[in-house]
């Protein structure tokens, strides 16, 4: 006997998509959610609900898999249209074909997105309903990635993700923690919150106003090295620079991102170099910064660095050790100082006594603006997928609230791309 799930089109509403019985789309944002067959499709109901609350229209195509996961009819209450699950379904077809479906979207989302499925886009194959509609949309596709940490990291994984996001999609997550399966690391799937959060954000109002302006941006931590297996780090993760840089590209902007060790895709659109110390951040900055316009230190750059470093392990033999440190160049001060000095915006990140502090290195560092956040209270700062800043300059200030960080980066760009225009004209 077929399923409803095999007849590809969940049957209790209708079998039309847009039959009189589903929810009108007149004026709304028309989204497409994909939903592939991860643990994390539990979640879908919930990310469906938070888009229908704020306004949008939403079809749900489920692959195979995910209805092990998460029934149709759930998403169909939820969403208020048949789930489609079937390539060529006579009566799906009948209603809105998978061509007229691909058109029909204002973006499609793939939440969650298993390793499976990023593979199967990655290398353009239409073997089901989804990954069809991804090829025949010429809607923006967002990817919100659920899987393993170990497969996630895999070499495979990054070079599939690395050609997806090189073709223009856009990459939400995944975010690190206790996994299902136990682990502990990166591939959970973002909260539906921040997904939705993210997907009805308003369209960047800076694109466009930075269109070739050559940026230089640091971001990531660095590493200082104790001896050949040791170093001194910190915890940043390089979501809030990379998302700074994709955010940058996206208003136009020509971006060269000096990153230190992140486990980032570098964004679309964005040259990368990657560096290890501060020293060698330094170095490439100091390279590269005659040739831009704007200058952004995202980077959690080490104030200071072991005085020496051995070539070799360093053996334990004393119950105490002491580790001689010395102060790292400050890149951001020294690209201040410069007598043709670029647009220059700072990070500051304070455990207290925020505004205060940030006030401070604005002017002792000679900043055109600086982008202030807290580090080490509950939400927010490092590691965490959402920030908040409060953005500084000499004269003025916004606060920018607790979001998902690549809306805090394009919210963080429209104010940069002002005060970049304000100071060009004044
Ligand atoms: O990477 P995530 O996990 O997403 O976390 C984001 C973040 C918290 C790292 C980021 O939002 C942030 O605050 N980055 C700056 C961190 C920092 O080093 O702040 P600071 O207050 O210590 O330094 C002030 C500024 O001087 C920063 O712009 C820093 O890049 C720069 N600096 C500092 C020291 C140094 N030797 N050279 C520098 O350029």
């Amino acid at each position: 006997m077929a399923t409803a799930l095999q007849s590809g089109v969940f049957p209790a509403v209708s079998h039309a998509v847009n039959a009189a019985s589903t929810v009108s789309d007149d004026g709304m944002q028309k989204i497409l959610l994909g939903v592939s067959g991860g643990i994390a499709a539990y979640k879908t109901p919930e990310l469906v609900r938070r888009l229908v609350e704020r306004g949008a229209c939403v079809q749900v195509v489920m692959t195979a898999a995910a209805a092990a996961f998460v029934t149709p009819l759930s998403l169909q209450s939820v969403s208020g249209r048949p789930v489609r699950t079937a390539l060529l379904a006579p009566e799906a077809e009948a209603g809105m074909d998978h061509i007229a479906l691909a058109r029909w979207a204002d973006q499609v989302v793939l939440a969650p997105a298993t390793a499976h499925l990023i593979a199967r886009l990655a290398h353009g194959l239409a073997d089901d309903l989804l990954t069809t509609l991804v090829l025949a949309t010429s809607a923006p596709v967002t990817i919100a990635p659920a899987m393993n940490q170990q497969m996630w990291q895999h070499p495979a994984t990054m070079a599939n993700i690395a050609m997806l996001t090189e073709r223009g999609c856009r990459l939400l997550g995944p975010a690190s923690g206790e996994q299902a399966c136990g682990e502990q690391g990166p591939g959970r799937m973002l909260e539906p919150a921040a997904i939705a959060a993210a997907l009805l954000a308003p369209p960047p109002a800076a694109a466009g106003a930075l269109a070739g302006v050559p940026v230089l941006l640091t971001a990531g931590p660095t590493r200082e090295a104790i001896d050949a297996v040791r170093y001194v780090g910190n915890r940043s993760s390089g979501k809030m620079g990379y998302a700074l840089a994709a955010a940058l590209a996206g208003a136009g902007a020509r971006v060269t991102l000096v990153s230190g060790p992140a486990q980032l895709p570098c964004p679309t659109g964005v040259q990368r170099v990657v560096v290890e110390s501060a020293a060698e951040m330094h170095d490439a900055v100091m390279a590269r910064v005659a040739d831009c316009a704007l200058f952004i230190a995202a980077a959690a750059v080490a104030d200071y660095r072991p005085a020496q470093s051995l070539p070799g392990k360093l053996k334990k033999h004393a119950d105490t050790l002491t580790i001689q440190l010395v102060r790292n160049p400050d890149i951001l001060a020294e690209v201040a100082a410069r007598p043709d000095k670029p647009f220059t915006v700072g990070f500051a990140a304070e455990t207290e006594g925020l505004e205060a502090a940030a006030r401070d290195k604005l002017g002792r560092k000679g900043l055109d603006m600086i982008a202030a956040n807290e580090v080490g209270a509950a939400a927010g700062g490092f590691e965490a997928d959402d920030n908040a800043l409060l953005v500084l300059w000499p004269g003025g200030r916004r606060t920018l609230p607790m979001m998902p960080k690549p809306a805090l980066a394009t919210a963080l760009t429209q104010l940069i791309a002002e005060r970049y225009a304000a100071s060009a004209s004044g």
